[in-house]
Order: structure tokens, then C-alpha cells, then sequence
């Protein structure tokens, strides 16, 4: 597969280069700047990414150019742009002013093939502090704005080239062409990165890896753990046992829902009823991340005593995507725990299985996309994310069956409103929150003294920032009125209308 390979110096931004790049339906992968891979022969190019760094920094971070520069096209982007010109001898400078925001190429080569299709006055996304002042010799111009003069140069006799805008931001409205310039055109990449290919390769690859070995994997509900049961499903049926567990902190009647969906798609299924165990393990516990822990521990153990019955287990599958493994080898190292967001997984040493992820490349809008092409149905691919740890984070406080039942009741009433009224697909994540207060309400002639609840809707593209959904006045209405009419136990409902950050999207 002809690859790119990213080289990441620290930016925000880097992942999103390689969603667009590929979006091309080309293949790429990140690398920390300073663990670059051993570049076999599908490598077709090189991009650098930006950095918070200056590059005139004592600690600033230097890539070995060795096997890149001259060799194979590349690309530098903002802050590769700015190592580069000052690796040849060019000057690079902190600007007067910080160069952030909206700004429109004046001038442009239309001869550099990086540039073709786009015209002077495109908006580009500009974010630095230090600007090239200098170039060195054998560096060309190829584009500037009205405040920066070197917005773009090509070194003269070699494919390298580079940039201080950010084409893969949205607002840069030519970075696509851009990027697929450089891609397609100059690194000569097909554009064979598709969810049929994925899916031929991957299912190929598993058979390889796994042989004629037993596997095991642990199905959420969620998109990423159904799409990996369903791809090894079709590469070793049913050798693959998939377990599901009920934790009795799912949605009113998901469990029963989900498990006959996945028996419809023909996966080997067992679904566990384990609820007492987790309720038990809940019991007295207040603390969100006390709680998180006792979810996870109860899931290993229920999870080990299933999986011990399933003779000749060699491996266990997991649904780990892309944006997992980026994290735990980035420039940054793994970010800072704000709440331990245990996954399904994390089995105990002892079981002694080999792990399987064949997701592992993928972005979560691939892994729909694959899903998509395998047939899942949309009602599991475009579902709204939701915690492993479930209702058990949306309960604040201790957790009880009983208040598990009001709030499974209050949360179908809201996503089942959001359903009916043409929005759930316009929000990235909706839930309700049961709060550990109570207020006094009037219902008939009676003075109630009854529980709050708030419901929560988000929009957001990967849950690390978030905006509240402005939902329309008369829907809020209407759901309020359900719940509280509906929903014995509970006379006040709240909206939430807190982004992230500085709140998060879950209350605990
Ligand atoms: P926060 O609350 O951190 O949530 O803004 C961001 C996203 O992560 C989900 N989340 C979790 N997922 N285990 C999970 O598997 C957890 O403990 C957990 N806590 C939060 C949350 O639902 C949102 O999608």
C-alpha cells in the first residue's frame, strides 16, 4: 500500500493532516519526529507537521533528515516549514505580532505543481509566532499573503516543499487541493485506500495471524468492538466467541436489543447477565473514580471466568483504534489522566492471550465507513458514544437498581424525543444525569419532594472539546413534560449548557 508517513512534532493538529490525507483514500501513517520508522519502499513521501515549538528554541525538536530530505517529496507544514528554512541558512524570526487566524494568498506560483487549481485570494489558516524572514538560497517563493511574504517556498531540484498555513484545517478552503497535489501528484500515491481494500487486506491478514486458533473478544454495544467482531468474524466465523456482558448500567433494554442485532449478524454471542455482580461491587461507593475502578475490576473478573470456559483460547480481540495508539507513543507522551477511561480489555497477565487488533489503523469515521461496507446496520454504526463505565457515571452518588430505573427511563424518553424529532444525528452524544438532590415540586393539589435530573447534548468531532446543542425551545418543552409525567420519582429536569472546556461532557 504507497504510504505517507506524518512526522509529528507536538502540533494539534497533526492528526487531522492525516484524516485528510486520508479522506484522499490514500494510506498514511504518524510518527513521532524523533522515532522515525525504517522507510520501506511503499513510503511514496514525507509530511511534517507543525509544533507549538520555535524552531530557534534551545530544546526545539531536530528530525534527522538522513533518508527524507531530497530523497523522497515532502512536505513541511508551519513549523516544518520554519526548521527548514533555518536548517538552510534562511532567517526565522518571532513576528511583531502573533500570525493567527484567517488570511488570503496575494500572490501565487502558478507554475509549482503544490499550488495547481488554486487562485489568488484563497483563505488560508494561519498559526505562528515566528515567521520566515530569509530564505536561503535555492529556496523559491511559491505563494505569499498580505502580512507574510514567504507563505509558501520549493527548494529548487528537489520535490520539497513547504508551507506556514495549515492546509489541513477547515478553514484553509484550497487544503484539500493542496494537499491532494501532493500527495496524488507529487508523491504519485494511488488512491487505494478504501474500506473494500481494508477489508480484503485485514480479513486476509487475520487469517494469517491467527491460524486456525480460537479468539475472544468482549462486545460493548459500541461501533469500534462490533465492527472488529465482524471483520474476524468473516475471517474465522465462528472460532471468533464474542462475550457480552450486562452490567446492568446500560440503556433501558439494550441489552436484549444489541445482543439479537449481533445473533442477526451472525456472530457466535454470548450474552452474560451479570448485573448483580456489578451492582454489588457499586454498593457504598460514591467516588467516580472509586466507581470506575469497581466497573472495571467486576468486567475483568466476569469477563476471565467466561473466557476460561472457552476451550483453547489463544487470543484476545480488542477494538483499539488509530487515534489509541497515536496517543500512547506521542510526541507528548500519553495526556495527562483527567478520569481513567478504562475500555473494554486490560486482562490480567495470567490468562496469557495474544492480543489482536484489527482496527488498529483506523479512525473512527473509517471504522463507520468499514462498518458500513460490511453491513452493520446504521442503527449500530451512527449510535451516539457512551462510557464504558454507563449509567454508573451518570448516577452521581452511590448507584442503586432503583435509581438505574429512573434514570433508564428519563434517558429513553430524551434520546427517543431526540429520535422522533429528526436531531439525533445532529447531536454527537446525548444522555441524561441522574443528581444527588431532590426539590420540592407541586403535582395536583400534593406537594412533591422528588429527584432532579439533567439532560446532557453535545456536538463535537472526537469528544476531546465540545459544545452543548442549542436544541430547539419546543422540543426541550415537550421532553421535559414526558419526563416528568411519565417518570415516577422525578418532578425537575434541567438543561446543561456547559462546553468542554472547561466542563467535561459526562458528570463524574
Ligand atoms: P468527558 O466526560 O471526559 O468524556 O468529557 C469524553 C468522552 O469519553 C466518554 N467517557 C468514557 N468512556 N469510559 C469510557 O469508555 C469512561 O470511563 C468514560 N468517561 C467518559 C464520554 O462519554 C465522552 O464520549
Amino acid at each position: 500500500m504507497d504510504t505517507i508517513i506524518i512526522l509529528d512534532f507536538g502540533s494539534q493538529y497533526t492528526q487531522l493532516i492525516a484524516r485528510k490525507i486520508r479522506e484522499l483514500n490514500v494510506y498514511c501513517e504518524i510518527h513521532p519526529y524523533n522515532k522515525i520508522p525504517q522507510l520501506s519502499p511503499d513510503v511514496r513521501g514525507v509530511v511534517f507537521s507543525g509544533s507549538p515549538f520555535s524552531c530557534n528554541a534551545p530544546d526545539a525538536p531536530i528530525p534527522d533528515l538522513t533518508h527524507i530530505k531530497g530523497r523522497l517529496p515532502l512536505l513541511a507544514v508551519c513549523y516544518g516549514a520554519q526548521y527548514l528554512a533555518k536548517w538552510g541558512g534562511g532567517v526565522v524570526q518571532q513576528s511583531s505580532t502573533r500570525e493567527y487566524g484567517r488570511a488570503n494568498l496575494t500572490y501565487i506560483d502558478t507554475e509549482s505543481p503544490l499550488l495547481k487549481g488554486i487562485a489568488v485570494g484563497s483563505q488560508v489558516w494561519m498559526s505562528h509566532g515566528d515567521t520566515i524572514q530569509q530564505v536561503p538560497s535555492g529556496y523559491r517563493c511559491i505563494c505569499s499573503t498580505g502580512d507574510v511574504r514567504y507563505a509558501g517556498y520549493q527548494i529548487e531540484g528537489e520535490p520539497t516543499y513547504a508551507i506556514q498555513f495549515h492546509p489541513e484545517v477547515h478553514h484553509s478552503v484550497d487544503g484539500l487541493t493542496l494537499l491532494r497535489n501532493f500527495v496524488v501528484d507529487i508523491c504519485r500515491c494511488s488512491q487505494n485506500w478504501t474500506p473494500e481494500s481494508f477489508v480484503e487486506t485485514t480479513v486476509a491478514q487475520l487469517r494469517r495471524q491467527v491460524g486456525d486458533d480460537t479468539v475472544v473478544l468482549g462486545l460493548s454495544g459500541g461501533v469500534d468492538s462490533t465492527v472488529a467482531a465482524v471483520l474476524l468474524n468473516k475471517a474465522i466465523g465462528r472460532r471468533l466467541h464474542c462475550i457480552f456482558v450486562d452490567n446492568g448500567l446500560l440503556r433501558k433494554n439494550e441489552f436484549q436489543n444489541v445482543l439479537e442485532s449481533y445473533r442477526d449478524m451472525g456472530l457466535n454471542v454470548k450474552g452474560v447477565d451479570a448485573r448483580e455482580q456489578f451492582y454489588g461491587a457499586l454498593r457504598g461507593l460514591t467516588e467516580p473514580e472509586k466507581k470506575r475502578k469497581a466497573i472495571g475490576k467486576t468486567f475483568v473478573d466476569v469477563f476471565d471466568a467466561e473466557a476460561k470456559q472457552i476451550a483453547d483460547a489463544k487470543w484476545l480481540a480488542q477494538g483499539t483504534i488509530y487515534p489509541d495508539v497515536i496517543e500512547s507513543s506521542s510526541v507528548k507522551g500519553p495526556s495527562q489522566t483527567i478520569k481513567s477511561h478504562h475500555n473494554v480489555g486490560g486482562l490480567p497477565d495470567y490468562m496469557k492471550l495474544q492480543l489482536v487488533e484489527p482496527l488498529r489503523s483506523l479512525f473512527k469515521d473509517e471504522v463507520r465507513r468499514v462498518g458500513r461496507q460490511l453491513g452493520v446496520k446504521d442503527s449500530l454504526i451512527g449510535r451516539h458514544p457512551f462510557p464504558g463505565p454507563g449509567l454508573a457515571i451518570r448516577i452521581l452518588g452511590e448507584v442503586t437498581p432503583e435509581k438505574v430505573h429512573i434514570l433508564q427511563e428519563v434517558d429513553d424518553i430524551f434520546v427517543q424525543g431526540l429520535r422522533d424529532a429528526g436531531l439525533y444525528d445532529k447531536v454527537w452524544q446525548a444522555g441524561a444525569i441522574l443528581l444527588p438532590i431532590q426539590s420540592v415540586g407541586v403535582m395536583g393539589d400534593e406537594r412533591t419532594y422528588e429527584r432532579v435530573v439533567a439532560l446532557r447534548a453535545v456536538e463535537s468531532v472526537d469528544g476531546m472539546t465540545a459544545d452543548w446543542c442549542h436544541l430547539p425551545y419546543d422540543f426541550l418543552a415537550r421532553v421535559s413534560n414526558d419526563i416528568i409525567n411519565r417518570v415516577r420519582g422525578v418532578n425537575r429536569v434541567c438543561y446543561d449548557i456547559s462546553s468542554k472546556p472547561p466542563a467535561t461532557i459526562e458528570w463524574e
